[in-house]
């Protein structure tokens, strides 16, 4: 193209040369400008979804004038509950559960029972829209929401854990925890036991979102960090995620010293677990339609029979493949 220029000797080979190397640094900025504009546009539509989610109003509020709770007993009386996530598609109509203080109950039912939706309406997730749900006698909607949930703790099925050394997940239970506060509470669940063959013990970095752990020991960690809180009530929605039988048999143990000495509800998935309740209630479609003990509702040969056969039975260490 600049030949003929090279030719009639206006210009020579290397101005030639030169130009067309300035001419490539001063494109290429402007080549990766363009091509940084679409990743721009995205990061933006993603920070406008999350300052969305920073604006929205919660659904559940304190109320205006709200009762501040010290120590609940954990009296828990459900009272002609209604609740629906759709308008008329009801989950609860009607629905009435009471929880002695102190009492181990256990919740089974098939998928879309109501189990999540129960244990929600009692955390505060979701407001329901008719009946009462009543600790100690006094109203959850008149309590103030910070105060009622010092008094709550939930183990969830899909242990929340932050990237941190172990030690600083289990601290996030309650912040200001003397040391001691910390030991006993890593050692009533057996925490101390599988941190043991970790290179860095209680040091270890767990990784994004526990990624370096096995899930028996996430397990452990976020029941330690529940007893660090020493909630007089206990949600707890079982992981139905298998361990080894070490690792079973260290969480149960540790389950019974998290259970004891407070109200708790489990979304029971080990056969342990509705062994060791006071009382079993079986939900279908946000009803209560059986209710007692392992002996006494497995004798009734009902519902909790058949969900028994299910899911549990062959967890038994009698149960032989083929015998029921
Ligand atoms: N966030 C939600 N929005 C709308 N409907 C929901 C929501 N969560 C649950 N539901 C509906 O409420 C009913 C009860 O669901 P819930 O999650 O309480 O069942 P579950 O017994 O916990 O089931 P699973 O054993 O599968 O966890 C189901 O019909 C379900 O489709
Ligand atoms: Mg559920």
């Amino acid at each position: 193209m600049c030949g003929h220029l090279i030719v009639q000797g206006t210009t020579d080979t290397v101005t030639i040369l030169l130009f067309i190397l300035y001419i490539q640094r001063f494109f290429h900025p402007i080549m990766i400008l363009a091509t940084f504009f679409p990743q721009l546009s995205a990061g933006m539509a993603a920070f406008e979804r999350i300052l969305d989610i920073l604006d929205s109003e919660p659904n559940v509020k304190s109320p205006p004038s709200p009762s501040e709770i010290e120590v609940l007993e954990g009296d828990i009386v459900f009272e002609d509950v209604n609740f629906c996530y759709r308008e008329n598609e009801w989950v609860f109509k009607g629905f009435n559960l009471r929880i002695a203080k102190g009492e181990k109950l256990a919740i089974i039912g098939h998928t879309g029972a109501g189990k999540s939706s129960l244990v929600n309406l009692l955390a505060r997730f979701y407001e329901f829209q008719g009946g009462s749900i009543k600790i100690d006698g006094i109203d959850i909607r008149d309590m103030s929401l910070d105060s009622y949930r010092r008094n709550l703790g939930m183990v969830q099925q899909e242990v929340f854990l932050f990237s941190g050394t172990i030690e600083e997940n289990i601290r996030y239970g309650r912040r200001d925890a003397s040391d001691e506060d910390l030991w006993k509470a890593i050692q009533a669940v057996y925490v101390d036991e599988l941190v043991k063959y970790l290179r860095d013990g209680l040091q270890t970095q767990v990784g994004e979102r526990g990624g370096n752990l096995s899930a028996g020991q996430k397990q452990l960690i976020s029941f330690a960090r529940a007893l660090l809180t020493d909630p007089k009530i206990l949600i707890l929605d079982e992981a139905t995620s298998s361990v080894d039988a070490y690792t079973e048999a260290i969480i149960q143990e540790a389950l019974e010293v998290l259970l004891s000495e407070r109200t708790s509800i489990t979304i029971a998935h080990r056969l342990s677990t509705i062994l060791n309740a006071d009382r079993i209630i079986v939900l279908e479609n946000g009803q209560i339609i059986e209710e007692g003990t392992h002996e006494s509702l497995l004798a009734r040969g009902g519902k909790y029979g058949q969900l028994y056969k299910q899911y549990y039975e062959h967890q038994s260490l009698d149960w032989k493949p083929g015998t029921t």
